[in-house]
């Protein structure tokens, strides 16, 4: 795999520097989803239109968009000979990206109960970012991240991994909470109980966006930050957008609940 890297970049000097571009490219990409959900919501699950493509059955689209943030990864990281994949505190963060897409890519589509079908224009999207992403982030921790020896002790590094273990853990049993709202072959919306739903209504995005932004604190790279912001950008949106949502539509929705942050917003 050298071989083909070398061939391509030229460099290891020039494969960073564009990992730093595809970084501040995906920064830049946040400004312009922020300006842009100002107006509209991300197409698909309840906002899904006809207007942005033919429609995916859920599950394959879930599989098939998040499948490179897994296999990609998993080609990196097998076939570097780079000394940095085989340090501790490079080998712990892989491990924190990969825990998470194990179970995005190859258990929640499978477990989906009764999601709309995913316009083709938002999953091609999905799909893009996850081979650009799975690649941006492996590829500079598995050949290119340097820590110091003692990083993991660290306080960056602790805390870092401590949020991003709180996030994943809320992140998971929200979307098993959201799951089971529905019975086998129900499709339709109900008011989410338990768990942070009593108090938010984004409880399935404040996890994930606590566990990316516990994951860059303990990368601490362009890379980590700029997905951690992407994160924070989309789904702080979409929570506010389900919020209103909810509502909208059912009147006995908890006056008392927020969109994203606990008794705050
Ligand atoms: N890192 C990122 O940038 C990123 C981006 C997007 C998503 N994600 C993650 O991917 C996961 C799914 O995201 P999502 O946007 O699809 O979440 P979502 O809109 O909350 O929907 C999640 C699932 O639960 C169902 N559901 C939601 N609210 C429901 C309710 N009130 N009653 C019954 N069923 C309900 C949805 O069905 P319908 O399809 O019918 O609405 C869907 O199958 C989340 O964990 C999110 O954090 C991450």
């Amino acid at each position: 795999m050298t071989d083909i890297f070398t061939e391509l970049f030229g460099s290891d000097a020039e494969e960073l520097y564009l990992l730093d571009c595809m970084s501040y490219i995906m920064l830049f990409m946040a400004g312009a989803t922020f300006l842009t959900l100002l107006f509209e919501n991300v197409p698909y699950g309840r906002y899904a239109s006809s207007k942005y493509g033919f429609p995916v059955n859920v599950k394959f689209a879930w599989f098939v968009q998040e499948l490179p943030a897994f296999v990609v990864p998993l080609y990196l990281v097998l076939g570097t000979s780079a000394a940095q994949s085989s340090q501790l505190p490079n080998r712990l963060i892989i491990a924190m990206y990969f825990c998470h897409y194990v179970q995005r890519s190859l258990i929640y589509p499978f477990l989906i109960r009764g999601g709309k079908s995913t316009p083709f224009f938002s999953f091609a999207l999905a799909f893009v970012f996850c081979v650009y992403n799975g690649y941006m982030q492996i590829r500079h921790l598995s050949h290119f991240a340097e820590y110091p020896a003692d990083w993991v002790t660290h306080p960056f590094f602790i805390s870092g991994a401590v949020l991003w273990f709180v996030g994943f853990l809320i992140n998971v049993h929200s979307d098993h909470i959201l799951r089971n709202l529905r019975k086998p072959g129900e499709t339709g919306y109900k008011i989410p109980v338990g768990g942070l739903f009593e108090y938010i209504s984004g409880a399935n995005f404040l996890g994930e966006i606590v566990e990316w932004s516990g994951f860059a604190l303990a990368a601490h790279s362009i890379q980590s930050a700029a997905f951690a912001i992407f994160t924070l950008i989309v789904l702080s949106s979409r929570a506010v957008a389900h919020h209103r949502w909810y509502l909208e539509k059912f009147e006995d929705y908890p006056k008392s609940r927020k969109a994203l942050i606990p008794f705050v917003y």
